[in-house]
């Protein structure tokens, strides 16, 4: 078991490999980004003060992520969790080391994934994901094999995230390199970093982070 954070820009690929470490090591993904987006998609309260703040691609309070990991955390998981997207500021990361302490459990690692930008912007354009199981597609490079319906579980509820366009991703990497990139340094500091080539292919990008795991 182990509980590791992918860190890394949008469309980094987090995402993508974290639903592969649940799928081979049945570990459970935390992502912040999809917590916020049921919300949206159910109405809710939260869901309605975030809407905005995330399609312009700024990021929401640390007091609204911190609370939603806290409470996912307190349901455990026998594989681990993968942090997807969380922390992403100092404050955050100070948080996850108090709720580990508390619930006395450790992060092993913190994996980043290195990429450019300009790979970035093919990627996230080009994005779709199922709205009923969440597998995440590419129009180039991962289309899906039938046409309109998800490979993984058949539905035809393809989505793209109002987000996902060139402009915002502009914001979106501003946020990154002024909030989040200085975790980096933090976790390298604390011995527990390790970065991998995330513009290989998915697989190659998998064998990768498995090798940090084994
Ligand atoms: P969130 O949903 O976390 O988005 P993100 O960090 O911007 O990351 P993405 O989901 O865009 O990218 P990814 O790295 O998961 O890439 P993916 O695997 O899909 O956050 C959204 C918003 O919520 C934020 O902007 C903020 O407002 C808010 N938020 C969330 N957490 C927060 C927090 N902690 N604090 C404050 N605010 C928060 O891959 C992308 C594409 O590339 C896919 O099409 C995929 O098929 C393709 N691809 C993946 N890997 C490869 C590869 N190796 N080669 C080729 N293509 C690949």
């Amino acid at each position: 078991m182990a509980n590791i954070i992918l860190l890394g820009p949008p469309g980094a690929g987090k995402g993508t490999q974290a639903k592969r470490l649940e799928e081979t090591r049945g570990m459970v993904q935390l992502s912040t980004g999809d917590m916020l987006k049921e919300a949206i998609a159910q109405g809710t309260d939260l869901g309605r003060r975030v809407e905005g703040i995330m399609a312009r691609g700024e990021l929401v309070t640390d007091e609204i992520v911190i609370g939603l990991i806290e409470h996912k955390m307190t349901e455990g998981a026998r594989g681990g969790f993968i942090f997807d997207g969380f922390p992403r500021t100092l404050k955050q990361a100070d948080a996850l080391a108090e709720l580990m302490a508390r619930t006395g459990s450790r992060l092993d690692r913190v994996i980043e994934m290195q990429v450019d930008d300009a790979a970035l912007v093919d990627r996230i354009t080009g994005r779709f994901t199922c709205g009923n199981c969440g597998a995440v597609y590419h129009d180039r490079t991962h289309p899906t094999r039938v046409p309109g319906i998800c490979d993984a579980c058949g539905s035809t509820d393809l989505r793209r995230r109002a987000d996902d366009n060139a402009e915002t991703l502009k914001t979106r990497l501003m946020e990154y390199y002024k909030k989040t990139s200085p975790l980096i340094g933090y976790y390298y500091a604390k011995g527990l970093l390790t970065s991998v080539d995330g513009l290989a292919d998915v697989d190659t990008v998998s064998s990768a982070i498995a090798s940090v795991l084994d």
